[in-house]
């Protein structure tokens, strides 16, 4: 079995061991896995992608836990208005270890009714606003925004409301948030120039919701350097080039469908942050002709009884990774009932955990059993480190299959296209 990264340190481990790819696929791809390595580097190095240094940035770090504990002290619940890069990743970090110290909710979609309901449901001299964009300019952030501003100073007038809202954008004058934020004298975060949307999590478009929720920012980005700490010291063998590396081999084999299935309710949103990592990364078109890996955020055990039997028997066109959580922060054991009743007889008295950890196991069995790859990936416990861990080891494996695959990790010319598209039909109106 190959597991690899089994190092006491870490908070993650890979066992790729069922990816069904062989010694000699392999060697086929180490020359371009270094070049994709050295070429990261250059990018690293020269502060074109600055997602990679994003653990080790002591100043914003310092600057979002001053502002959470100012926001903690005034406020008792703090509603995020982002979309897409701007919202995937605190809503992930919330519901996998969201500490209440606030409560957040998270309101992405220009939905009417939900935006009725949260209208008529907050309580605005207790609530905060943290509104983020790196653009300034997207259209459905700004319309929830303006909705809920209006609101927000009816009930506690003009002067106080600016006291309410702290907006994370991108500090020039390319953005209109930062304009209009610099105007009213709102608190404002700075997202870095050289940090895209989707792989900002770590900057101060996730950790300050987090830190502001009570999560301990700090451990978060500890957990993540470690996978970055890593990834440099090994050219082809860290977690992230080894993962890309599987992925790109079975696309190679028709195999372009891309499943990630999380075995925690507490990590089903993080299926979603990937998805979206992945699709707008690496959905590309490359010298003319259209390609891309297809991702699906899947979850155990619920999945098994929805999508399992696709994944066994339809095309054989599918990787799926496993996120497997070793032991959970509670557990609690089936009352030991019914041990004389047909098929239900051996489930009083087992542990929930290990019921998980049986399925999962067994999902892995029975895809192998049908040919079909499969790879785990192993985090100790949900814990801030190893969600930051999961963080890092994600966006630099999505970032070495940018390189083996030859397009622009870091582009996303098919999403500013329908942007510029939905604002031409509702500026006619
Ligand atoms: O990853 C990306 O770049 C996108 O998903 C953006 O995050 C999303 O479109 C929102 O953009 P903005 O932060 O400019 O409002």
């Amino acid at each position: 079995m190959s597991i690899i990264n089994k190092n006491p340190m870490s908070f993650l481990t890979y066992d790729d061991s069922r990816m069904l790819v062989s010694a000699k696929d392999r060697k086929s791809v180490q020359r371009r896995l270094i070049a994709a390595h050295k070429r990261l580097e250059l990018l690293r190095t020269t502060d074109e992608q600055g997602f990679f240094e994003l653990p080790f940035d002591v100043e914003s770090l310092r600057a979002v836990e001053k502002l959470a504990r100012n926001v903690q002290a005034k406020f008792e619940h703090m509603i995020v208005v982002g979309i897409g890069g701007s919202d995937l990743g605190a809503r992930t970090i919330w519901h996998a270890l969201g500490e209440k110290k606030m409560s957040l909710a998270f309101v992405s979609n220009p939905d009417p009714e939900t935006l009725y309901h949260v209208l008529a449901t907050t309580d605005w001299t207790r609530t905060a606003i943290n509104v983020i964009s790196k653009s300034g300019t997207t259209l459905e952030t700004m319309a929830i925004f303006m909705t809920l501003r209006e609101a927000l100073i009816k009930a506690v007038g003009v002067a106080a409301h600016r006291e309410h809202i702290v907006a994370t954008t991108d500090p020039s004058d390319l953005s209109t948030l930062y304009q209009i934020a610099m105007e009213e004298g709102y608190a404002i975060l700075p997202h870095p120039l050289n940090v895209g949307g989707r792989f900002s999590v770590l900057s101060v478009v996730g950790l300050f919701p987090a830190a502001a929720s009570g999560v301990n920012v700090r451990k978060l980005l500890a957990g993540a350097a470690t996978v970055e700490a890593e990834r440099r010291a090994n050219m082809t063998e860290s977690v992230p080039a080894r993962f890309a590396a599987n992925q790109f081999l079975s696309m190679e084999k028709g195999r372009d469908i891309h499943v990630l299935m999380p075995y925690a309710d507490l990590l089903h949103e993080f299926g979603l942050w990937y998805r979206q990592l992945w699709a707008e990364s690496l959905g590309k078109v490359r010298d003319g002709e259209s390609i891309g890996p297809t991702p699906i955020a899947a979850y155990g055990a619920i999945d098994q009884h929805s999508q399992i039997q696709l994944y066994n028997e339809g095309p054989d066109n599918k990787t799926v990774t496993f996120v497997e959580v070793e032991s959970f922060r509670r557990n609690l054991r089936v009352p030991k009932v019914w041990g004389n009743k047909q098929g239900i007889g051996y489930v009083g008295g087992l542990s929930f955990a290990d019921i998980l950890h049986a399925e999962r196991g067994g999902t892995e069995h029975a895809l192998a059993s049908h040919g079909r790859p499969s790879g785990t990936i192993t985090i100790p416990k949900i814990t801030e480190e190893s969600l930051g861990a999961l963080f890092m080891m994600f966006e630099t494996a999505t970032a070495y299959m940018g390189e083996l695959l030859q397009v622009n990790a870091f582009d996303q010319p098919g999403v500013e296209a329908g942007k510029k598209e939905a604002r031409r039909i509702l500026s006619k109106g």
